[in-house]
């Protein structure tokens, strides 16, 4: 098998640096990237049963052969798991697995795995090193850099959580080979994004390349990976605690998050809500003179390009409405929306105009 070249990434936070190392079979060289960093020789590995088959034992022999004493702790797999009552009972197993300040805990797994995991690091002992090993393609494009972790609270998502960047993270492409399909889709809009709201060339590289987002080969997963995590550094670098730029990451989420909030989270995954909040939004920004129609267009149409989620029959504009009403980004009476002003940028928008809003939701139930 083909292997390709690695791509090494620093992103800078607040206080250190950390490197993002991408390259194909890295999972099974992981053990020395780890050993190299950290002379604890103990360490946690959180994963949950779907990705644990895969890759925990690939991730736990090198390490084992060098000394070190892992401990694995599991959870069911689903958005469920990144809860209060989880994130307690990983602590126990910190206790168990006797880490020090200087024991790294070891993330495996997608963005639930990443969130949670990483929760229980910044917290447990006020911050223990966190480790991402990112194994969904929305985890290796997103989640697992920026330093954004939380579990959930019954009154809402990600309520309770911190900004705790990892010490190292490390992308094996090949790992998305055991990915569900509809997940793997699922990571493509998150692509996407970068290049409307941020990198106009990468972009243009999309555009070229757009048959192979559907069926990519490694070559165009590992360039399509390091570009979206430098695109993502370059603006967490600029404002990482989300003081204002690093808004516009959420390009496509008021609306996605309303998708999802309406249909309970049992309907669409993350990235199929945020790639109908994308289309809408483009539309929002042709409609408010923020976009030209020729710029709308390309962007739509590299969009469609992916498939899109049908509505559930029975979801009303007025239930998703009701949602971005209480959305926990809202400012006074506006709702705030991400639009591109041009390819490769964004603006962040407070808009008024609920009629436009329930319009363009319309237009996405009728379809
Ligand atoms: P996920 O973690 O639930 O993973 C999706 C499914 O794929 C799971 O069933 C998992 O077991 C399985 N899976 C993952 N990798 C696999 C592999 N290589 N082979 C086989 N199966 C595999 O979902 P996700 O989409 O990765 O992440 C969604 C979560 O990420 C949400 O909780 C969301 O809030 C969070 N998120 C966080 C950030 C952030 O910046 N922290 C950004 C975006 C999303
Ligand atoms: N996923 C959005 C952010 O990290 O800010």
């Amino acid at each position: 098998m083909k292997n390709l070249k690695r791509q090494e990434i620093i992103i800078k936070t607040r206080g250190f640096e950390y490197k993002v190392l991408i390259e194909d079979h890295l999972t099974s060289e992981s053990g020395k990237a780890i050993d190299l960093l950290f002379h604890s020789k103990k360490a946690l590995l959180i994963s949950d049963y779907n990705v644990h088959e895969f890759y925990g034992g690939k991730i736990r022999q090198p390490l084992a052969s060098s000394k070190w004493k892992i401990k694995t702790e599991l959870v069911k797999p689903g958005e469920r798991s990144k809860s209060l009552s989880e994130a307690k009972r990983l602590y126990e197993a910190c206790f168990e697995a006797g880490l020090d300040r200087n024991s790294p805990i070891l993330a495996l797994g997608g963005g639930v795995i990443g969130d949670l995991a990483g929760f229980v690091a910044a917290t447990f002992m006020r911050g223990v090193p966190l480790i991402m090993i990112p194994t969904s393609l929305l985890a290796q494009v997103d989640s697992s850099v920026g330093g954004k972790v939380a579990v959930n609270h019954p009154f809402g998502k990600n309520m309770i959580g911190a900004i705790y960047p990892p010490r190292l993270v490390l992308i094996d492409p090949q790992v998305l080979k055991t990915l569900p399909e509809r997940e793997y889709q699922a990571g493509l809009p998150e692509i996407i994004k970068y290049g409307i709201i941020e990198n106009e060339s990468f972009f243009s590289y999309l555009e070229k390349k757009a048959q192979r987002l559907l069926k990519p080969d490694s070559e165009f997963l590992s360039e399509a990976i390091g570009q979206s995590i430098r695109s993502k550094s370059r603006v967490v670098e600029k404002d990482e605690f989300e003081s204002d730029y690093r808004r516009i990451l959420n390009f496509g989420h008021t609306i996605g998050h309303a998708l999802e909030a309406a249909t309970f989270y049992r309907y669409y995954l993350h990235g199929e809500a945020v790639l109908v909040g994308m289309l809408l939004a483009v539309k929002m920004a042709e409609e408010m003179s923020y976009l030209n129609h020729r710029e709308a267009e390309r962007i739509s149409r590299l969009l469609g390009h992916l498939k899109i989620r049908k509505a559930p029959a029975g979801l009303t504009a007025d239930q998703v409405i009701d949602k971005l009403e209480h959305d926990k980004k809202r400012q006074c009476d506006d709702l705030i929306f991400i639009l591109p002003d041009q390819i490769g940028s964004a603006v962040i928008v407070p808009v008024n105009d609920r009629d436009l809003i329930a319009h363009l939701v319309s237009s996405y139930l009728k379809q």
